[in-house]
């Protein structure tokens, strides 16, 4: 049990069932990349720690890059923008893996992945550690998912409760 502000947490996933699942999703990318060079790109702040424990455990030759997401009110018909922050590579024609920490709603990228289709890249598929699908309202097609959880709210592993929490090693749910 961890404490954060006002909020009580009970363990949820230890750190060795996530390591052994995020194990076994670079196995699956290994096989599936297999003579190909993709480039992932990282979604900050959360991604962090999955994103690095992904990539130790590639074979393939990969890149990596980290990016941040930025969204706002558009005009009314638009709704939420959503725009990346750090995106210098090129990504015309390469294969390209988006690492995020979780997918809640499903928001953030459903209005973020057609600004990356319009720079054409090869193929463009995603890993999450986690997905709440009880909680998400906009389509995405998830390609790789850690753990499908309850619609509930988690910290620790890169994700936090008010910038606090990212540090555990063990991903905690709320009581
Ligand atoms: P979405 O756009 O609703 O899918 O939200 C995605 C973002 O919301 C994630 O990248 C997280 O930063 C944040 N988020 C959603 N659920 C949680 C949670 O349970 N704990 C911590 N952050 C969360």
């Amino acid at each position: 049990m961890v404490t954060i502000y006002d909020k009580k947490f009970d363990t949820y996933l230890s750190e060795e069932t996530i390591l052994k699942r995020v194990k076994e999703l670079s196995v699956a990318i290994n096989k599936d990349y297999e003579g190909k060079r993709p480039l992932f790109i990282a979604i900050l702040n959360g991604s962090f720690m999955f994103a690095a424990d992904l990539f130790k455990q590639l074979s393939i030759e990969a890149e990596l890059c980290f990016i941040k997401l930025a969204s706002y009110d558009g005009m009314k018909s638009t709704g939420k923008v959503v725009t990346s922050i750090g995106l210098e590579e090129d990504i015309f024609g390469k294969d390209i893996i988006i690492v995020e920490d979780i997918v809640d709603t499903g928001r953030t990228l459903h209005n973020f992945l057609p600004k990356l289709q319009h720079q054409q890249p090869k193929s463009l598929k995603i890993a999450t550690l986690l997905h709440k699908p009880e909680a998400t309202e906009f389509p995405l097609e998830l390609d790789y998912v850690g753990f499908e959880i309850p619609k509930k709210f988690v910290v620790g592993y890169g994700l936090d409760y008010d910038g606090l929490g990212r540090n555990l090693k063990e991903i905690y749910q709320l009581v």
